[in-house]
């Protein structure tokens, strides 16, 4: 089995941190989004892996290379442009040839990983396998109609929507969505909809089997998603100090990385700090994580993600459900302002009067 994972698109609803980075590199409890990703399939055994990368997007070669640092063999498949999850397949052709394969959405996190759908693939004999998860906004995603525990129809993002079921970003194949791909038309939007894909195997006759996911999973289209995201994963660390704490008082997990120094602050776990960064004088509540070499001093931060060689100083008032880019800096003036909310991209500059 082969593994397809996508990492391309425009990650417009992620402005402005996507005008400097791939979203896929963003990072969640401090782990690259897309190292779940490659984690999940590594642990289905899977080790040949394609990542679809926009062309000219060098980033995520020089992050995971050939990928032996993960234990998998990455290919990289550059799209000439985001024509959509079914062009994505499509060229994809090549690299898949005769084996079934898992496709997987790169912004998609889910809990427990996918060995479990590419088991029940298997056991289904299908020819396509669908995980499937309630959700309280279906108009958002690819939506499936099913009668009697089949699926019957599949619709993208409709308006009114025949289900609350939506397919998420996982799907397993055999070879037969290279016929369905390659015979259907781009929508109104101008993308090859992989929904398009999946409903062309109905009409055709084809077997498409699903799971349910119980757990969590989450497609992390917005900043509010991927602080949602954070809090899932966080909600599932343990608790691991390294550096130096002192005149610290910590409740909850909380995890730093090397070198860290924690002086005279409030932590309320979880929380993870990464490698060389400084608190000091701060307040840390739940759900947050920092990045590398990051300095929060006389601050309070709380439910945020903050990359790294960010800082934050002198802002009295609580920094909450923000998404601060590297090397960010808010600068207060220890004045008291009510609270404030950022989704800052790369080397912005805030002062704070
Ligand atoms: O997350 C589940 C949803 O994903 C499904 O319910 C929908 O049926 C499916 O169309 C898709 O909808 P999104 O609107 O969330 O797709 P998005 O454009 O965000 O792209 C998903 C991933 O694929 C993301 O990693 C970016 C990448 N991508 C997307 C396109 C359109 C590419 O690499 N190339 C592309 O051409």
């Amino acid at each position: 089995m082969k593994a397809l994972i996508t990492a391309g698109g425009h990650g417009t609803r992620l402005r402005p941190i996507t005008h400097t980075q791939n979203k896929h590199l963003i990072p969640i409890a401090n782990k690259l989004m897309l190292d779940y990703a490659l984690e999940y399939v590594r642990q289905a055994n899977i080790i040949d892996v394609a990542i679809i990368i926009n062309v000219g997007d060098d980033s995520i070669r020089s992050e995971f290379g050939d990928g032996s640092s993960r234990n998998i063999k990455i290919t990289y498949i550059p799209q000439d442009a985001p024509l959509g999850l079914a062009h994505v397949v499509k060229i994809s052709e090549n690299f898949v040839g005769d084996d079934p394969f898992i496709f997987y959405l790169g912004d998609n996190i889910l809990v427990g990983g996918v060995s479990r759908f590419v088991t029940e693939f298997k056991n289904a004999n299908s020819n396509c396998h669908l995980a499937l998860s309630k959700v309280p906004d279906p108009n958002r995603f690819g939506v499936a109609e099913i009668k009697d525990n089949k699926i019957i129809g599949i619709e993208e993002k409709p308006s009114v929507p025949k289900s609350n079921l939506a397919v998420t970003g996982i799907y397993l194949y055999d070879n037969n969505i290279f016929e369905a791909v390659n015979n259907i038309k781009p929508s109104a939007r101008g993308e090859l909809e992989i929904s398009d894909a999946h409903q062309y195997l109905l009409d055709k006759g084809y077997h498409i089997s699903y799971s349910e996911i119980t757990g969590w999973w989450k497609d992390t289209g917005k900043p509010s998603d991927l602080l949602e995201a954070n809090r899932l994963v966080l909600d599932n660390i343990d608790d691991s100090r390294d550096g130096i704490i002192t005149n610290t008082e910590v409740s909850g997990n909380l995890q730093t990385g090397k070198n860290v120094k924690i002086i005279d602050s409030k932590i309320d776990g979880p929380v993870i700090i990464g490698d060389d960064s400084i608190i000091e004088n701060a307040h840390i509540t739940p759900h947050t994580s920092i990045g590398r070499r990051c300095e929060i001093i006389n601050s309070e931060v709380g439910y945020s993600i903050i990359m790294s060689d960010s800082k934050i100083k002198n802002v009295t008032d609580k920094i909450t459900g923000s998404l601060l880019g590297n090397d960010v800096q808010i600068i207060g003036n220890n004045k008291d302002q009510s609270s404030h909310r950022f989704i800052l991209g790369d080397q912005s500059r805030i002062e704070v009067d």
